[in-house]
């Protein structure tokens, strides 16, 4: 496969995804630019004192990891720079974050969770930052309002993610389809290498956290004992899989097929995952490779947030298998 790298692509596909004009390119590279120096400082965590955590506890109420808040930094600096953004909302900021006067400023808006798969971090596990892009409503000017920030996935019109692993990955859609590259440490691009990904109909993993069965409720323990029962297409059982970081699970999920879930459960009734910078990029993606992202009931993509960190539940992967999940909750439901 030629060379190709994200801004080919990007020129490549110009004509058709309408979003990508040059403000929009701007905006994609500098994320790269923002993944590639949150990748160096991974690679080197281990030989700095940047492990473990700060002693802090962020608004989602978990302890903060150095890395979280290198990464948020990084992500801040540079995007409030990149010339494309009105405002910004990071998993790891309270409040929504709006591009100062004096900064050079577009009609976009990038919601992001700068690291994901933080408790991973000292044991040398993947992570990922993943990224999701809307418009500014048409006719809005001036403060940007929380109420303009508030659109449900279907609005997006970017996602993607950077998967820190063995590779640094880059995975997006602008809405043409999902493409991944691959990070080449010697030249400092990211090259095309998934072209045109696509989630097989069914798969032959599912990833649950399983300890947290006793808190299930019947219809979702249901849920989990049919992946424990049924047969994949070629008529052999499924395989457990489960990393602990949403990004890594759902890049296997994306590949492989199968089903990443986080149920909602006695302690966590609306699910642990964000619904604007977690389940609703990786609800495009899956969306745009042919797969489905459900909350057990309804489309990802078309819950209308209430708050900045509305948390669901949440089921993506393989269409076939998403399917049986929603088949199974509609059944309790009547
Ligand atoms: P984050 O590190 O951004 O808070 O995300 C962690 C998420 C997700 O990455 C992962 O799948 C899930 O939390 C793991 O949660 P459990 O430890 O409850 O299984
Ligand atoms: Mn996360
Ligand atoms: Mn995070």
């Amino acid at each position: 496969m030629a060379d190709i790298t994200v801004t080919e692509h990007l020129l490549l596909h110009q004509k058709q995804s309408p979003h990508a004009t040059g403000m929009f390119t701007g905006l994609l590279y500098d994320l790269i630019l923002s993944g590639k120096t949150i990748s160096r400082r991974i690679n080197k965590a281990g030989l700095l004192d940047i492990l473990g955590g700060t002693g802090e506890v962020n608004v989602q109420g978990e302890n903060i990891q150095k890395l979280d808040e290198i990464a948020n930094r990084i992500m801040i600096y540079r995007m409030e720079r990149c010339g494309a953004l009105c405002a910004m909302s990071s998993e790891e900021e309270a409040e929504l974050i709006r591009v100062r006067d004096d900064f050079p400023r577009g009609d976009y808006i990038l919601v992001f969770d700068p690291l994901d798969g933080s408790s991973n971090i000292d044991v040398n596990i993947n992570v990922g930052t993943i990224f999701s892009i809307l418009r500014r409503p048409e006719g809005h000017k001036g403060e940007v309002t929380l109420e303009e920030i508030l659109q449900p996935g279907v609005k997006q019109v970017a996602a993607g993610y950077i998967l820190y692993g063995p590779s640094t990955m880059l995975v997006f859609s602008t809405g043409q389809g999902v493409h991944g590259f691959t990070l080449d440490p010697g030249v400092g691009e990211f090259l095309l290498s998934h072209p045109d990904m696509r989630v097989p109909k069914q798969g032959h993993i599912y990833s649950v956290n399983e300890g947290y069965w006793k808190n299930w409720n019947t219809a979702t323990r249901e849920v989990i004992e049919w992946f424990h029962n049924c047969t994949t297409p070629k008529g052999g059982s499924y395989s457990a899989r489960y990393v602990g970081s949403l990004v890594a699970d759902f890049h296997r999920t994306l590949i492989y097929g199968g089903i990443y879930m986080y149920p909602a459960d006695a302690n966590k009734p609306d699910g642990k995952l964000r619904l604007m910078c977690e389940a609703s990029p990786l609800a495009f993606l899956a969306e745009q490779a042919g797969g489905k992202a459900s909350d057990g009931s309804r489309r990802i993509l078309e819950r209308v947030p209430d708050k900045l960190h509305a948390r669901t539940p949440l089921f993506i992967g393989s269409a076939d298998d998403v399917t049986a999940v929603e088949t199974i909750y509609a059944k309790h439901a009547r």
